[in-house]
């Protein structure tokens, strides 16, 4: 099922007099097996729409789809369940918790979704295997170089199983060669398990290496180029 976001709006209102576009008459179709880039600069509201394909933040004009699905008239506990079900994130700064191992976090939100013990226990091995640290499970995030806990969080991101990959600036806190290695995870990722991702990024490493590139300026897609 593809993602599908048509005109979409989204206003900031910060005060009465002062309002913000974060995103503006956004339309882009995200197909199944898609590996897309966002890029501009820092404010040009790249977040904004990765929050919203989340359907963490609601348009404030347009719609969102997913397949047939309107996830603009979902419930707040329809929207989390669907996000559970269907999508994963990554984060630059990789956002795990310090006080559970790799392991657990890759567990966390496998238990949200209420999947039984050993479902969880397949998964999380699964995932650690996918992202080359079958070892490393029982090791906390300070004991994990930085490239390794990407590898934790994508593993995190992965373990649900998702359709959806949202990656917010993954490789910004990573040095070249590294970045270069998790790069190749996720396309490996992406062709071995059609698996959809959307990156916000300006590393040029990973611009190159997509398929779609839509640049993104004061909260307007600017141009679109394919990579073919
Ligand atoms: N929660 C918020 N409240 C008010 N303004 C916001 C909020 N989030 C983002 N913005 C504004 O929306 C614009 C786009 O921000 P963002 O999507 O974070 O851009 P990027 O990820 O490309 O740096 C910026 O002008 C930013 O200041
Ligand atoms: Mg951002």
């Amino acid at each position: 099922m593809q993602f599908e976001l048509n005109n979409v709006d989204k206003v900031y209102q910060s005060s009465e007099e002062i309002k913000v576009y974060g995103a503006k008459n956004i339309s882009l179709k995200i197909p199944e097996g898609e590996f897309m880039a966002l890029v501009g600069p820092s404010g040009s509201g790249k977040t904004t729409v990765l929050n919203l394909i989340a359907g963490l933040i609601i348009p404030t004009a347009g719609s969102l789809k997913h397949g047939d699905q309107d996830i603009t008239s979902m419930s707040l506990e329809e929207r989390t369940k669907h996000r559970l079900d269907y999508m994963g994130f990554i984060f630059q700064d990789y956002q795990l918790l310090p006080i559970l191992k790799a392991s657990e976090n890759i567990e966390f939100p496998l238990q949200l979704k209420g999947l039984s013990a050993s479902e969880i226990k397949d998964r999380v091995e699964w995932a650690l295997k996918q992202v080359g640290l079958e070892k490393m499970g029982h090791r906390y995030p300070k004991q994990l170089s930085g490239g390794q806990q990407q590898r934790v969080s994508i593993a995190r991101a992965i373990a649900g199983k998702p359709q959806l990959i949202l990656a917010d600036e993954p490789t910004a806190n990573l040095d070249s060669k590294t970045a270069q290695e998790i790069i190749e995870l996720f396309k490996k990722l992406n062709q071995e398990f059609k698996l959809t991702f959307v990156f916000s990024t300006h590393d040029q490493r990973l611009i190159d290496q997509v398929r779609t590139v839509l640049y993104i300026k004061d909260g307007q897609i600017t141009e679109v180029k394919n990579n073919a």
